[in-house]
């Protein structure tokens, strides 16, 4: 399995996602603010893999404090929680991890633990939300490889795949499960402009995994579908809100209507932390913009006239009535996600 994130020798580890798959080159991020960076600047992506980041960034940047005292310790665990709060707006696994570093915190704290029980205490948190996000989606793999009927033509957007997760993947995870039944005759990955997760980063995980793996840009799925060449759509999820609204990758919300229209199911992949039951429905969503420049050009190449302007959201929501059902580590929740979602949060 490759290794998305891992804490090396008091520093984060994590293979640089911008030069795949040209060059498998492994960033070493040595306080928090170098892993605030690599949020930024994409070396890492992916929800949950983001969120993984967030916590081991907040632990590195813990173990390496100089604060003999407490109060003092708890004052710049909150500058760095604010740090990396700051890195990318969308996916929730971010601030789920944050708030999660922020529990452990008060706990320990309010038990009077020292600073080096604290600095301990954090570093545990941040691994085992590593683990739980490994076995969050096999657990998912194994609910949704159920959905998938044999000799399945599948499409994916984005990646939501190992690389995006501490390991296995939320839609990939999906697709590997079904691929392990013998269900999986073929995958398609969408391109996902501009950035191209699809075409560089899930076409190289579901190629090493010896998948039939088909790279189309995204306007090639509606008539994919339309001459009958798909069964099953699966994506991963930034943010899923109370309603089951679906934040993802730019682009997904086309997928989804295009699937309508030619009846093909399409599901949404995510773990329960990916899941804000405080955002009511998708217009509460934060949608990052990035920069004009991931259009404009393609590497030091400029493709588009000097003067034009760009619009870059980097993703789009997707109405509930679209989504066929949502596959989590405690099974797959259907319509009405108003009752369905919360439901998943109190069974073990
Ligand atoms: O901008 P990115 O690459 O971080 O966007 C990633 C996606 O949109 C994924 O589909 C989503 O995070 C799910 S990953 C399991």
């Amino acid at each position: 399995m490759l290794p998305t994130v891992a804490w090396q020798d008091n520093s984060i580890v994590m293979v640089d996602q911008r030069k795949l798959p040209g060059r498998e080159v492994y960033v070493r991020c040595k306080n928090a603010k170098d892993v605030a960076r690599a949020i930024t600047t994409m070396v890492i992506r992916g929800a949950p893999a983001i969120g993984v980041a967030a916590a081991m960034g907040i632990a590195l940047g813990m173990r390496l404090s100089k604060s003999t005292g407490t109060r003092q310790f708890a004052v710049e665990f909150n500058q760095t929680c604010d740090l990396i709060a700051a890195t990318r707006p969308t996916a929730v696994n971010l601030f789920w991890a944050i708030e999660r570093m922020k529990r452990v915190f008060g706990e320990a704290a309010l038990a009077g633990g020292s600073v080096g029980e604290l600095k301990d205490r954090l570093e545990l948190e941040a691994h085992a939300i590593h683990d739980e996000d490994v076995a969050a989606c096999r657990a998912m793999g194994a609910h949704g490889a159920t959905l998938v009927p044999m000799g399945a033509r599948i499409l994916t957007h984005c990646n939501a795949g190992a690389l995006a997760t501490a390991g296995y993947g939320t839609a990939l995870g999906v697709i590997r499960a079904a691929a392990e039944q013998g269900k999986v005759a073929a995958v398609f990955a969408d391109e996902t402009r501009p950035f191209l997760q699809g075409a560089r980063l899930t076409a190289w995980e579901l190629v090493r995994d010896g998948i039939a793996t088909t790279v189309i840009t995204e306007s090639m799925a509606g008539p994919l579908m339309r001459q009958g060449g798909l069964d099953f759509i699966v994506v991963g999820a930034d943010r899923i809100a109370a309603n089951g609204d679906v934040a993802n990758k730019i682009g997904t919300y086309t997928v989804a209507m295009m699937a309508k229209a030619h009846g093909v199911p399409f599901y949404v992949a995510a773990p329960l932390s990916t899941i804000d039951l405080t955002t009511p429905d998708g217009s509460g969503i934060p949608i990052e913009q990035r920069d004009a420049r991931e259009i404009t050009h393609l590497g030091s190449t400029q493709l588009t006239p000097a003067g034009a302007s760009v619009w870059n959201p980097a993703f789009d929501v997707t109405p509930n009535e679209l989504v066929a059902g949502i596959i989590t580590e405690r099974g797959v929740a259907r319509a009405p996600y108003a009752t369905s979602l919360p439901a998943l949060f109190t069974t073990t």
